[in-house]
């Protein structure tokens, strides 16, 4: 027996798959000098955003009408102590506040299966009904007393949340184990179970505290072998036959679900991030070019696949899946698993609150390292927008525009209206233009040169856009970005915003430094990194406020970085000691507009474990236009300790992810994914949440480290961070 790694890199950071030739610096500044004489009367595009709507609005006013005055909203204000960076192995937060563990890795969810013994000792099949691992992007549904949705419930709710990814020295009795050059099934099939989604009704205590209600029958949990349909363009398209469905409607599961999303109709949208490397593949000669060249670019290269899944049984499909090499050219798609990858890097919704209905996938949204969908509010009469980043070094910013527009009566239709605004519309990719614009690059066959003689692609039908969405997407020319994650649409002002997370790529020739992504440095300070070690979050402005519009402005909200930090190159956001961070990861905008940022850091973990900020973040065009090193930018207006500023601290070697708070905004749920990832069973680095603080639970040595949601609530029983 050979004991494995304990978990697997769901990052990729070292897999460089886009190696189009998209906008490179030279043409970034063709564009700029071009676009220069097109501005709106020669007013440059920052001037212009700086006026901003109002002005607009005047020019096209013509009579004399009196615009009523709104009553103003009172300022939000952050109104917590900041708290101070550590390397402790507890949650930190602020004086006041208290953290209580809703949900860990192998809670069960009803009560006839046993409590998690800390031995590894449970079965596969438990898993079913247990909180699965690595807790990630996640949204709370009020639950009203008739077990439907209620928008305005605060003290019972569905908690919805993903679990990406697993850290499998610590689900078995021994660590993760090969017996003669095969997983043992068992083994196998938990790493499946514990991957996937749970839907999880959690109700509040008077303390403040919430507790699973085991006896909800709406609590689910979804994994890599739930049922699932397809719907939109790749639905019964040859790209999605398998020996599962040879009609191509049907397939199983979801895989390393990352950030999320959530309809104004109710239900939970899950994506599908890092995928590619679960598979296993090694059939380079029997491939045709264009799939060569799709399964290169999707980084699915793997010749054991991450966790050795397919080696658990020769006989199993739940096992062999995972190897999605053909075996036999003379044998047809129907046959094998050679499409299984195809199945993987969709936008899934799920109703929670029909526990029956088998889960969509949403292929329209296009199919990619999808880290969230987040959609912009929304208007009656207008359509419905999704923002999604796809992250990996050098990817690109997606936009889904529904083909109907939104229809206050499908507010609580569920996944019948998930059909209608999800099944149909139109997908873009952003370009961003050193000028501080932006533009929105359709992804539709016969448009914008994505037709059959496509050089990258042969674009035959919608459906081999949506699935070789990457590749659509290098051939219009989108803007390579240091590693999208999360996007958040704020809901006071429209604007969007997204997290740069970091890319050590930024600098060399196949990622040149350009207008959006302007850092390249080194870090030299205890944990070190090149490129753009601590990323950084944009924000744009769509034309007109429209979230349909194809144009936008742009500038750099923050750029994170540690606090002592050269201030030309690095730290120039004048980041201090209550509010610096290292690569924004999880980001969300609570309904009344404070913006919470969370990390997922490397480089600055020699000084502090990851942690959630809270901000009041201005708008498009409050700073302006800066140059970093030699490249020009657009920067905002510094944040300062007043409206940006640390709100917690993870335990050891945590990541910190996954935000949502209960209507009332008294509650808010974080999750802490894989405390302890560098440890192993014969030394573990953290014990978290079995830790000595009253507020989590009772301290344990000798506990294995588990991923779990965690409530942190006033003592005062007031609204969080105001
Ligand atoms: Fe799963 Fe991009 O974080
Ligand atoms: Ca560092
Ligand atoms: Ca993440």
């Amino acid at each position: 027996m050979t004991e494995q790694k304990t978990y697997i890199d769901q990052h990729q950071e070292e897999t460089d798959v886009n190696t189009s030739k998209n906008p490179h610096f030279n043409e970034l500044l063709q564009t700029r000098l071009s676009r220069r004489q097109t501005v709106i009367s020669g007013m440059s595009a920052t001037a212009a955003m700086m006026l901003g709507s109002v002005s607009l609005a005047g020019c096209g006013n013509s009579d004399d009408t009196v615009v009523p005055v709104a009553t103003p909203e009172p300022e939000l204000k952050l109104g917590f102590s900041p708290v101070a960076k550590n390397m402790l192995d507890v949650v930190t937060v602020p004086a006041g506040y208290e953290v209580a563990v809703v949900y860990a890795l192998g809670d069960p969810l009803d009560s006839t299966t046993a409590a998690w013994k800390n031995d590894g000792t449970e079965t596969a099949d438990s898993y079913q009904m247990r909180a699965g691992d690595h807790h990630d992007g996640m949204s709370f549904f009020g639950l009203g007393s008739t077990g439907k949705w209620d928008k305005k419930a605060s003290s019972q709710g569905l908690l919805c949340l993903n679990h990406e990814n697993i850290s499998s020295g610590f689900l078995h009795p021994n660590g993760a184990t090969t017996v003669d050059g095969k997983r043992p099934v068992e083994e196998a099939l938990k790493e499946i179970n514990c991957h996937g989604v749970s839907v999880v009704a959690i109700a509040r205590q008077t303390t403040g505290a919430f507790t699973v209600d085991k006896s909800n029958t709406l609590n689910r949990r979804v994994t890599p072998n739930t049922v699932m349909e397809y719907h939109g363009p790749a639905a019964a398209s040859r790209f999605l036959v398998t020996k599962y469905d040879a009609k191509a409607k049907k397939g199983r599961g979801t895989l390393n679900n990352c950030a999320n999303g959530y309809t104004p109709w109710g239900t939970y949208l899950t994506c599908e991030e890092n995928w590619a490397g679960y598979f296993k593949r090694d059939d380079d000669t029997l491939r045709a070019a264009s799939d060569l060249a799709s399964l290169k670019r999707y980084g699915v290269t793997s010749k054991t696949g991450a966790n050795s899944w397919s080696t658990a049984s020769d006989t199993d499909d739940r096992f062999t899946r995972w190897n999605t090499s053909i075996l036999d050219a003379a044998k047809t798609a129907d046959t094998d698993f050679r499409n299984e990858v195809n199945t993987f890097g969709w936008v899934v919704e799920i109703d929670p609150f029909t526990a029956s209905a088998a889960p969509r996938k949403r292929t329209a949204l296009g199919r990619f390292a999808h880290e969230g969908a987040v959609i912009a509010p929304v208007k009656v009469g207008k359509a419905v927008v999704f923002y999604m980043g796809d992250d990996s070094r050098g990817e690109y910013v997606y936009k889904f525009v529904s083909a109907k527009v939104w229809d206050e009566a499908d507010a609580t239709a569920g996944l019948t209206a998930g059909d209608k605004y999800m099944n149909d519309g139109k997908l873009y990719v952003a370009k961003f233009n050193a000028d501080g614009t932006g533009k929105w690059l359709e992804l539709t066959q016969g448009v914008n040169g994505l037709t059959t003689d496509n050089a990258v692609y042969p674009f035959t039908s919608q459906a081999a856009v949506v699935v070789h969405t990457r590749l659509a997407a290098d051939s219009v020319g989108a803007t390579k970005m240091d590693r999208p994650e999360w996007t958040a649409v704020s809901p006071k002002t429209g604007e969007v915003y997204l997290t740069l997370t970091n890319n050590s790529n930024r600098g060399t020739s196949s990622n040149p430094v350009d207008a959006a992504n302007p850092r390249n440095y080194t870090d030299e300070d205890g944990n070190k990194g090149k490129g753009n070690p601590h990323g950084h979050i944009i924000r744009w402005k769509e034309a007109a406020d429209d979230h349909t519009a194809t144009t936008f402005t742009w500038d750099v909200y923050v750029f994170a970085a540690e606090e002592d930090a050269e201030k030309t190159k690095i730290n120039v956001s004048g980041l201090t000691a209550g509010n610096d961070m290292s690569s924004p990861d999880g980001l969300w905008f609570d309904q009344r507009g404070l913006l919470w940022i969370q990390t997922d850091d490397g480089a600055y973990t020699d000084v502090t474990n990851c942690m959630m900020l809270a901000a009041v973040a201005g708008k498009v065009g409050d700073g302006g236009k800066t140059t970093i090193d030699t490249q020009d930018t657009f920067k905002g207006k510094n944040p300062t300790e007043e409206n940006l500023r640390r709100f917690l601290v993870g335990p050891k070697e945590c990541e910190i992810t996954g935000v949502t708070m209960t209507p009332d905004n008294k509650s808010i749920f974080v999750n802490i994914q894989h405390p302890g990832e560098n440890g192993s069973l014969a030394k573990m680095s953290s014990n978290w949440p079995d830790v000595a603080n009253p507020t989590q639970v009772n301290a344990n040595a000798a506990a294995r480290p588990r991923s779990a949601t965690i409530v942190i609530y006033r003592k005062d029983g007031k609204e969080i961070a105001v």
